[in-house]
């Protein structure tokens, strides 16, 4: 069954319930920056905490790694990204719309290119005003930064200023020396998490004394200054990403890579994505990344059709020899078996937290009738819950309220909770179902008399009464999965 939002209904949603706001939005937003608001954060950190455990915690041969954003820009040169990290970019000369060529390519193909993943030609003609588009042109996506003090526009300024008046030689001159100056201040914001794993290799194989095979998962953000960032928070320039490097020996990389393309698709599965909505397909040899032998990618099936969740990529020997050459460093293995120093192979799974949350939400969302009323109900595993238990009072009448707020301090150390006292309880009901709260408990007027409340839960909608007392035991048994 396909989900049942669209993207503009699910950006709404998102918006409407503090999951997702614009970033920067009240001046104008940013193109491809987002803001994770109060349920929004709660989603992500759970489901980073679900990758970890399943991927660090609950695996005797991978350990984590935390690595600074900016690197030694060699660390870009050496990974084939100042050379190859570009997409082709195209322009109207009409409308002045930018596409990426290749995108244009899948999505309007021309009758000579539609064919496969990788058309053979680029268009020719702007899709919406059918004016005529440039040549393509690449485009490097790493974001540059400048480290230490320099204030470019300020040196350009400068030097435009003295150079008034100068001749044509000693202007260029000084041109030249500033551009210099520059490229040994560039940096960049990184555009994978990857790298500062293989230029750690040997710091993480030395401290952690792990033998072959052993994988480093780290999950922080990366950059790409996207031509066309869109599709809501699918592509973005800022986000995040989950990946692990599997270093294992040459000839069981194979075998390692249909373990981890398995191991990630459960994944997904242990966490609620239906079986109709996710897939896996073999990448083409015309789409592989240059590091690529073989990659495999999850897909969801996203409103705009299947797109990539995480990708698995057997990335060989590449990086640690591109490093080793670059670095003048021994990246390598001992082995005890042979005796002999090893360049492993690399298996890397990597996913999308801004995609992982967007189809975990998609997934999960349902609408149902209930007494003649449509009910929303985000059906989320609550391990992933951005809150496990609602606390409602009936009503604010003055005798509920000291005992509604004796509950909630009960469970606020256990639990992430909310209080809700607004509205009707049915409305409130429907407010932490949209949200995906599993349970909710609620403080009535036999509380006063009797020390109990009533457990709700989202998805049957039945009810529980339960002592004070035992409440927090009796949530943790229903909640034992998220613990
Ligand atoms: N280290 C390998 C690597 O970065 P990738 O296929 O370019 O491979 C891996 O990215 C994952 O990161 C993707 O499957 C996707 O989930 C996420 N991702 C990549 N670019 C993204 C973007 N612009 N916005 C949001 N997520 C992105």
């Amino acid at each position: 069954m396909a989900p049942k939002l669209t993207m503009d209904k699910f950006a709404s949603l998102c918006k409407r319930r503090g999951f997702v706001f614009q970033g920067s939005e009240i001046y104008g937003g940013i193109g491809g920056f987002w803001d994770y608001g109060p349920l929004g954060v709660e989603l992500k950190n759970n489901i980073k905490r679900a990758w970890w455990k399943a991927v660090v915690q609950e695996r005797p041969d991978v350990v984590g790694l935390d690595a600074a954003i900016v690197m030694n820009p060699r660390v870009w040169v050496a990974s084939g990204h100042v050379e190859t990290f570009a997409d082709p970019m195209v322009d109207c000369k009409s409308c002045k719309r930018r596409f990426r060529a290749d995108e244009l390519a899948r999505e309007h193909p021309e009758p000579e290119a539609a064919h496969g993943h990788r058309p053979a030609a680029y268009p020719t003609r702007c899709p919406d005003c059918g004016g005529e588009l440039t040549t393509p042109r690449m485009f490097n996506l790493m974001f540059r930064t400048y480290v230490g003090p320099i204030d470019v526009e300020a040196e350009f300024t400068r030097a435009i200023a003295e150079l008034q008046g100068e001749d044509w030689e000693r202007a260029s001159a000084r041109i030249r020396d500033l551009k210099d100056e520059l490229d040994r201040a560039t940096a960049y914001l990184r555009p994978e998490t990857a790298q500062g794993i293989f230029v750690n290799f040997d710091n993480v194989l030395t401290t952690s004394r792990k033998k072959l095979p052993f994988g480093i998962a780290q999950i922080g953000k990366a950059f790409r200054n996207e031509v066309t960032p869109g599709n809501f928070i699918f592509r973005d320039r800022e986000f995040e990403q989950m990946e692990i490097e599997f270093f294992c020996r040459p000839g069981t990389d194979e075998e390692w890579h249909r373990h981890w393309v398995e191991e990630r698709y459960n994944w997904y599965r242990r966490y609620g994505i239906r079986e109709e909505n996710l897939r896996v397909r073999r990448l083409d040899p015309d789409e592989l990344a240059h590091y690529a032998k073989d990659t495999y990618e999850i897909e969801y099936l996203f409103p705009m059709g299947w797109s990539e969740l995480e990708g698995i990529a057997n990335r060989t020997d590449f990086d640690l020899k591109r490093h080793s050459e670059f670095s003048g460093r021994q990246l390598t293995y001992f082995d005890d078996e042979t005796g002999e120093h090893i360049v492993p192979y690399v298996i890397e799974p990597s996913a999308g937290v801004d995609r992982c949350l967007m189809a975990f939400m998609m997934d999960a969302y349902d609408e149902e009738e209930v007494r003649g009323e449509t009910r929303a109900v985000l059906r989320l595993h609550p391990a992933l819950a951005p809150i496990k238990v609602a606390v409602l009072p009936l009503s604010r009448h003055e005798d509920l309220v000291p005992v509604a707020r004796r509950v909630w301090d009960l469970l606020r150390p256990h639990f992430m909770t909310q209080y809700d006292d607004a509205q009707s309880i049915g409305r409130r009901y429907r407010r932490q179902d949209e949200i995906g709260t599993p349970y909710c408990v609620t403080i009535d007027f036999d509380t006063l008399q009797d020390e109990a409340v009533t457990i709700r839960d989202r998805d049957s909608m039945a009810q529980v009464r339960v002592p004070i007392a035992n409440l927090v035991d009796a949530l943790k048994e229903r909640l034992a999965d998220c613990l």
